[in-house]
């Protein structure tokens, strides 16, 4: 048993208004600028966006793992706790248990001298309060579901491939059965073949067992694939929400439009970083003060784009999007 149990009859999680400003030498960074969104139990959420436009900003702050020098506000409800302001034993007790987080770089996430046996059981005897036989047997089973041999579970990390590393974190994510995965580039260091695989593992896996996942890449049609809703980030704020499949395939923004026509070459970190067919640089933080942050890059943008206000407007159902021309009839309420 978890020692975290969600009640059914509200969301999962409710961000609202989020802000994260990092203080950087003398200056400020506002890397996140007003983020919300709520994820039902069992809900899939895909964040696609360039480089620097706050999306792992955005995730860490949901269980405060941002570093010290950032300031953040707003709200983020888990299960009716709010995450930013609630007590770090409470918050420890969400960790692990309630939110899992899988990072990019399993290697330097992983202690180098310690088995993964010992790594995978560590929150489970922390959290669940079971004893170490039974860890280690669920330990086992974890292992196995997520195709690494259970013999091998006294192995330290650098015996394992790059791709089963990546792996052994997801099993550590799932150790304590949480309620939310949060999965930041979980395969980007990975070649083509082994991130198409540990992304649809991730993804059976939720399924079977019901997980909300917040699942971060560059790759839209790989977001699709996986998740039942995407949000598109820029300049630090949700520029595009709604069903994967609508938005990949009738973007109502025009940065989504461009984004999903220069989706970057899976696997290629060249891409990744000067996505082809989409001219021009994303803005700095310091950059994006008012109108819409998009606009210096937009084929489509009209004097009131660059000085009216941006908000997540809605554009048909379940669907939203940060952009005057999407907004229906000019009308919408946000
Ligand atoms: N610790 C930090 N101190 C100061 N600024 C930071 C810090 N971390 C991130 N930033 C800045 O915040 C902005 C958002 O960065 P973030 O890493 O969240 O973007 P990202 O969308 O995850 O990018 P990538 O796709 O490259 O991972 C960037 O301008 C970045 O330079
Ligand atoms: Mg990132």
């Amino acid at each position: 048993m978890t020692t975290h149990t969600v009640t059914p009859a509200r969301p999962l999680l409710e961000v609202r208004d989020l802000h994260v400003t990092y203080r950087q030498g003398g200056q400020t960074v506002p890397a996140v600028r007003g983020v919300t969104f709520t994820l039902g139990a069992g809900d899939t959420l895909g964040i696609a966006g360039e480089s620097g436009c706050g999306k792992s900003t955005m995730a860490l702050s949901l269980l405060r793992l941002h570093g010290g020098a950032a300031q953040v506000t707003g709200e983020v409800l888990f299960d009716g706790e709010n995450l930013l302001t609630t007590t770090w034993s409470k918050l420890r007790a969400v960790r692990w248990a309630g939110a899992s987080v899988v990072f990019q770089g399993a290697m330097s996430a992983l202690n180098p001298v310690r088995t993964v046996l010992d790594q995978i059981v560590e929150p489970m005897v922390l959290h669940d309060k079971i004893g170490p036989k039974d860890a280690e047997r669920r330990a086992a089973e974890l292992l196995d579901s997520v195709g690494i041999p259970s013999r091998r579970i006294r192995s330290y990390p650098h015996e394992f491939s790059g791709g089963q590393r990546q792996r052994v974190m997801i099993a550590m994510a799932l150790a304590c059965r949480p309620d939310l995965i949060i999965a930041d580039e979980p395969t980007t260091a990975l070649d083509v073949m082994v991130q198409a695989q540990i992304l649809e593992l991730l993804g059976d896996l939720v399924r079977e067992s019901k997980i909300a996942v917040i699942m971060i890449t560059h790759d839209l049609s790989l977001l699709a694939h996986t998740c039942d809703r995407l949000a598109v980030m820029y300049g630090g704020r949700i520029v595009e929400l709604g069903p994967s499949r609508q938005v990949l395939e009738d973007p109502q923004h025009p940065y989504t439009r461009a984004l999903s026509r220069a989706f970057p070459t899976i696997g290629d970190p060249a891409s990744r970083r000067a996505p082809e067919g989409l001219p021009g640089d994303p803005p700095r933080p310091s950059e994006t003060d008012s109108g819409c942050a998009f606009a210096p890059r937009c084929p489509e943008a009209e004097a009131s784009c660059r000085t009216g206000e941006m908000l997540l407007w809605p554009a048909g159902p379940g669907r939203s999007a940060a952009c005057l021309h999407a907004r229906p009839q000019h009308g919408g309420t946000p």
